[in-house]
């Protein structure tokens, strides 16, 4: 036997025990007549004591030892004299009896701690040893469980785990695919799953019923804090069901989650239709963590002579409430903030409600103080509120409001990561118009369900205008999850691939397996897929979803540990018909 305890489980209660630690040398201090090791293992830390009194030779391999040696202890449990209330061992040491070198060590790059001193891509580099730091390895443990209890409350309501294939047809619509090149059939190639949505609709026409799968993912696509190439999803798919039913099931599956991993009872799940989420927060996935709502200016706002706000489509702010003392470097900071070209704005106006009820604005100019009266009415405003306002064409101006709305959230300190704001966005359009390839886009996929109240004739008329039965899950301002209902009518499937521009022939060509399977009695059905490294995050209430991934790329879709991607050899490429050679 290697050990009989671990580094985290002993207890005053211990003492007099004589144990065997297994571990890694976090650290050492040597004072002369005695070591003090730490100890570490997945479970913990347990500090070792060396007594040049007790076994000088001993204390002398003690101080040899280096960090991060392997090694194996046996020892007598004692009391400590200095206890540490940090650590659940901190109440015993170990008097070491003899210490078994299993392996030693080279010195690591940074110190593996919590607060360690490794910048970020020498941590990737290494990140084997930095899966060996507590604070990392309580997000993969996290994640662990999460998963255990995702299947278990998903077994209880009868889905069926299955998994589908990684090596797939491309296909046209979604981000962008990683393709495989096949070494058997020259010149073809595999697609990596998007996400198996096309397989999961095949598994119900097969009768599964209800499906489940934690599943890796790939999308060629721009990176950013919550979006990794790979990713996993809980991706799930039920028959003979509607939107409600989906979002009970999944509002159930969350609160499950939140009751088990952190003991909170959530309330029912609030709803918001995509038109309301776009016209008060400006975005898809509102923060809901504070208020701030958007209030539409037009009709108090335009008329006054401001060219500015009198040409624009839309003139829109949000009231910042207690911000009227607001310095002018703070408002020129914001101006600053909201005229960067990640936001885009023109310019920014204000108007502070001052406590002796006059209104003090970057339009004084232009407007009287009746008519700043007129606005702040508008947002119910009090003396002591800063109001911000913006305006240019309504999409456009709602995603820079948007921005600002969030900013002045952190500013205010009303984003704390661990007060969840939970909300079901419904009501999606189901088309997206491109004027880059003027052409429609199905905004979730082509293969959503038209809201019935809409089709045909609103199709028919303004395909725009069209909602969808699809719904996102949203907590804090991140979205967690999406789904819809599924079109499982072969003649709409038909419908709507020829509204995105596909010939008969070509949607044939691309979507034949699934079209073909619609003949062959297709049942209603409808899903979900939720990003369960977001969900991770979220949990731990933290924003980058790296740290839930063992082995997560960097933003250029690197894995700087192993250096891929690599070239591969020409014979490689060769046995692969691949022409592209290096020069
Ligand atoms: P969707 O594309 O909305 O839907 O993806 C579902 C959820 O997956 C997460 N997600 C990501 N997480 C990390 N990195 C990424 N690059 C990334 N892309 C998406 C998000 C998102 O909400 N097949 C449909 C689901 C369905 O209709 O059932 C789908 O994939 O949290």
């Amino acid at each position: 036997m290697f050990r009989t305890k671990t580094c985290g489980e002993l207890r005053i209660e211990d003492c007099g025990k004589q144990v065997t630690l297994c571990g890694w040398l976090q650290k050492s201090r040597d004072l002369g007549s005695m070591t003090f090791i730490d100890l570490r293992d997945r479970y913990g830390i347990t500090q070792l004591v060396c007594n040049i009194d007790t076994d000088k030779e001993l204390y002398e391999q003690s101080k040899n030892l280096g960090r991060e040696y392997v090694l194996q202890v046996t020892g007598i449990v004692r009391e400590r004299s200095n206890k540490n209330k940090n650590i659940p061992t901190g109440d015993i040491e170990i008097e070491v009896k003899s210490i078994n070198i299993l392996n030693n060590a080279t010195l690591p790059p940074f110190t593996i701690e919590d607060n360690t001193d490794g910048g970020d891509e020498l941590r990737m580099k290494y990140r084997y040893l930095d899966l060996r730091r507590p604070i990392v390895r309580k997000n993969l443990e996290l994640r662990h469980r999460l998963a255990q209890l995702v299947r278990s409350y998903l077994s209880k309501e009868n889905f069926l785990e299955i998994e589908t294939p990684f090596l797939i047809r491309s296909t046209p619509e979604g981000a962008r695919d990683f393709v495989v090149p096949s070494r058997m059939n020259p010149n073809q190639f595999y697609a990596l799953p998007q996400s198996p949505q096309q397989y999961k609709q095949l598994l119900m026409v097969s009768g599964f019923d209800r499906y489940f799968q934690i599943v890796k993912c790939f999308r060629d696509e721009d990176l950013r804090a919550d979006r990794q190439p790979e990713f996993t999803q809980i991706d799930c798919e039920m028959s003979f069901v509607g939107q409600e039913d989906v979002l009970n099931m999944f509002e159930g599956l969350i609160k499950y989650l939140f009751k088990e991993e952190k003991q909170l009872e959530l309330d029912k799940f609030q709803r918001m239709t995509w038109q309301d989420a776009m016209k008060y927060y400006g975005s898809d996935k509102p923060d809901l963590r504070f208020d701030m709502k958007f209030v539409e200016l037009n009709d108090v706002a335009q008329g006054k002579g401001f060219s500015v706000f009198d040409d624009a489509e839309l003139v829109v702010g949000i009231c910042a409430k207690g911000c009227a003392n607001y310095t002018r470097k703070q408002l020129d900071a914001l101006t600053d903030f909201v005229k960067r070209p990640q936001v885009g704005a023109k310019g920014l106006v204000y108007i502070k409600y001052n406590e002796d009820d006059t209104f003090k604005s970057s339009i004084d100019k232009f407007y009287s103080q009746e008519d700043l009266q007129k606005i702040a009415d508008k947002f119910s405003a009090q003396k002591g509120d800063l109001i911000l306002i913006m305006s240019g064409k309504t999409m456009q101006v709602r995603t820079q409001l948007c921005a600002l709305r969030l900013e002045m959230g952190s500013q205010l300190n009303l984003r704390n990561p661990f007060n969840y704001a939970i909300t079901w966005v419904t009501d999606f359009p189901l088309l997206e118009w491109s004027e880059e390839d003027n052409r429609f886009y199905a905004m979730h996929h082509p293969f959503t369900a038209p809201n019935p109240e809409d089709y045909p004739d609103i199709l028919d008329k303004d395909p725009g205008k069209v909602r969808a039965w699809a719904y996102d899950l949203v907590i804090n301002g991140t979205e967690i999850g999406g789904g819809s209902v599924r079109i499982h009518d072969r003649d709409m499937q038909m419908r709507m691939f020829e509204t995105l521009g596909f010939t008969h022939e070509a949607a044939l060509e691309q979507f034949g397996f699934l079209m073909g399977a619609f003949q062959y009695g297709a049942p209603p059905h409808a899903g979900i897929a939720f990003g369960f490294d977001r969900l991770c995050a979220i949990f731990a209430g933290v924003e980058s979803i790296r740290d839930f991934i063992a082995f997560p790329k960097n933003n250029s879709g690197r894995d700087l540990m192993s250096d891929s991607p690599n070239y591969i050899s020409d014979a490689q490429l060769e046995e692969l018909y691949l022409s592209l050679k290096k020069q």
